[in-house]
C-alpha cells in the first residue's frame, strides 16, 4: 500500500515535470471544437487563454454540427491512429464506443474528478481508466415565449397535451395577426442522435422506459411508448411544420429565436443565445422542465453533455492533458456558464450567485439536470450507435406517418434483438 502510494506520487511528479518541460519547448496542441451555437468561439476563448498561460500554441480543428457525423469522423481518425488531433470533445454516450482510444487522465487530474458529478465521472470511466473529464452537461428543456403565453392568457404547460393545445391557440392567433410563418412547437425531428434524445423524453414522460433497461433487456415494445410516439406524430403539420422532420438543434433555435415559434425543445445553450444581442426574443423567454406524459406521467429530460479526452495517439499527451484540465477547471466552467449558458459539471457551481444570475433556470431546474434520463449507452456499450440508429429511424417513420407506432415498435424490438445477438458486449 505504502509502496504503491509513493510510486503514484513519483509518477505524478514525473508527469508534472514532463508537462513543464514540454511547455518549455512550446508544443502545439490541436483540439476538436464543436460548431453548434457558441461552441467554437467559447472553446477557442478557453483554449487561447491556456496557450497564453503556458506558452504553448493551440490549433482549433472544426468538426461537423451533428453528433452523429462527429462520431463517424472520429472513428475514421482514431481508426487510423492519427496523431493530428490531441484533444477530442466527446459526447456523453461515447465512452463505450471509442473510450478505448483515450488515455487515462487520472495521473494528470490531481483528484479534480471528486469535484464533478459522480455519475458523469462513472460514465467516463472505462475499465478503471478516466478516459475524459466532464466539460458541460445537458438536459432537454422546454423553452417558451413568456410574452405570448401572457398575451393569450395561458400558463406554462404541465402536460404534452396542454402544450399542444396552447401551441395551436398561439399559432392560430399569430398567423391571423399576420405572421404566416408562425409555428406552435419546434424540436429535433431529423433522423439522427438528436431525435433519439427527444423521443426518449416523450417515451420516458409516459413511463414507457428507456429502450433497453439497466439489466440489458429490450423494453421498447410497450403501449406507453407507442402512445407517446402517436402523440408526437399528431403534432406534425399541425403545431409543428413538416420541415421539423429535418430539424436539428440549430434549425429549431433559428425559428424560435427569430420570433417564429411559441415553444421549443432544446438544450441549455439556447438560453444565452436567445437572450443575446441580435435575438428577436431577448428577455421574452421562459424555461421549464419538459411536460409530463398525461397527468400521471413525469417531467423528464434526456441527459446529454460533452467531455474532453486526450487521444492515445497524441504525441504530446502531457500538454494535451494540461489543456483538458484547464478547460474543465472551475473558473473556466464558470466563465462558460455565464457567457454561453453551458451547464457546469461541478455541483458547487450550481450555488454560485453569478452563474445563477446569468442562468436562473440552472437553479430552478436543478432536479431536471441531476435526474436527467440517460440513453442506454452504458447498457449497450459498443453497440449503442446501432441501437440509437435503429431507434431514431423507427421514430422518424412514425413521425412522418409511414408506420403506426405499435407496429413500428414491435419491429424495432426484433431489430434490436438482432443487433444484440447473444449479448450487448
Ligand atoms: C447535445 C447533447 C448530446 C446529444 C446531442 C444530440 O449536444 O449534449 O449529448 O447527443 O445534443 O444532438
Amino acid at each position: 500500500m505504502k509502496l504503491s502510494k509513493s510510486f503514484r506520487t513519483l509518477a505524478l511528479a514525473t508527469a508534472a515535470t514532463f508537462g513543464l518541460s514540454l511547455a518549455a519547448r512550446a508544443v502545439t496542441v490541436s483540439i476538436m471544437c464543436g460548431t453548434v451555437g457558441q461552441d467554437q468561439t467559447q472553446c477557442k476563448t478557453g483554449a487561447d487563454a491556456w496557450a497564453k498561460k503556458t506558452g504553448n500554441t493551440v490549433k482549433i480543428v472544426s468538426i461537423p454540427t451533428s453528433t452523429t457525423d462527429i462520431l463517424a469522423l472520429y472513428q475514421q481518425i482514431l481508426g487510423a491512429h492519427s496523431t493530428d488531433v490531441d484533444v477530442f470533445t466527446l459526447d456523453v454516450i461515447w465512452p463505450g464506443i471509442i473510450g478505448q482510444d483515450f488515455i487515462d487522465l487520472a495521473p494528470y487530474s490531481k483528484g479534480a474528478e471528486k469535484d464533478h458529478f459522480p455519475a458523469i465521472i462513472a460514465n467516463n470511466t472505462v475499465d478503471g481508466h478516466l478516459i475524459a473529464m466532464p466539460w458541460f452537461t445537458d438536459a432537454g428543456l422546454l423553452f417558451y415565449r413568456k410574452d405570448l403565453l401572457a398575451k393569450y392568457k395561458l400558463q406554462p404547460p404541465a402536460t404534452w397535451a396542454q402544450m399542444a393545445s396552447e401551441a395551436a391557440t398561439i399559432q392560430a392567433g399569430e398567423r391571423k395577426a399576420g405572421n404566416a410563418k408562425f409555428q406552435g412547437f419546434v424540436f429535433q425531428g431529423k433522423a439522427y442522435e438528436g431525435l433519439t434524445c427527444d423521443a426518449l423524453e416523450w417515451i420516458d414522460s409516459y413511463g414507457g422506459g428507456h429502450i433497453v433497461n439497466k439489466a440489458g433487456h429490450i423494453t421498447i415494445n410497450n403501449p406507453k411508448a407507442a402512445a407517446a410516439l402517436t402523440e408526437a406524430a399528431s403534432w406534425i403539420g399541425k403545431i409543428a411544420p413538416e420541415g421539423v422532420l429535418n430539424y436539428a438543434e440549430e434549425d429549431a433555435r433559428g425559428v424560435f429565436q427569430s420570433g417564429n415559434a411559441a415553444f421549443m425543445r432544446n438544450w441549455p445553450y439556447a438560453w444565452s443565445l436567445g437572450n443575446g444581442k441580435g435575438s428577436a426574443i431577448a428577455g421574452k423567454i421562459g424555461v421549464e422542465a419538459l411536460p409530463k406524459g398525461g397527468d400521471s406521467g413525469k417531467n423528464t429530460g434526456t441527459l446529454g453533455g460533452w467531455q474532453l479526452g486526450v487521444s492515445k495517439y497524441s504525441k504530446n499527451p502531457a500538454a494535451a492533458a494540461s489543456l483538458v484540465m484547464y478547460l474543465t477547471s472551475a473558473a473556466e466552467e464558470k466563465r462558460r456558464a455565464i457567457e454561453g449558458s453551458y451547464n457546469p459539471t461541478r455541483p458547487a457551481l450550481y450555488k454560485d450567485p453569478d452563474v445563477l444570475k446569468a442562468n436562473p433556470f440552472m437553479g430552478q431546474l436543478l432536479s431536471t439536470f441531476t435526474n436527467a434520463v440517460a440513453r442506454p449507452s452504458l447498457e449497450t456499450g459498443s453497440k449503442y450507435n446501432q441501437v440509437s440508429t435503429a431507434f431514431w429511424n423507427t421514430v422518424h417513420d412514425v413521425l412522418s406517418g409511414k408506420t403506426k407506432a405499435d407496429v413500428a415498435l414491435a419491429s424495432l424490438q426484433g431489430e434490436l434483438k438482432r443487433i444484440r445477438k447473444a449479448s450487448w458486449k
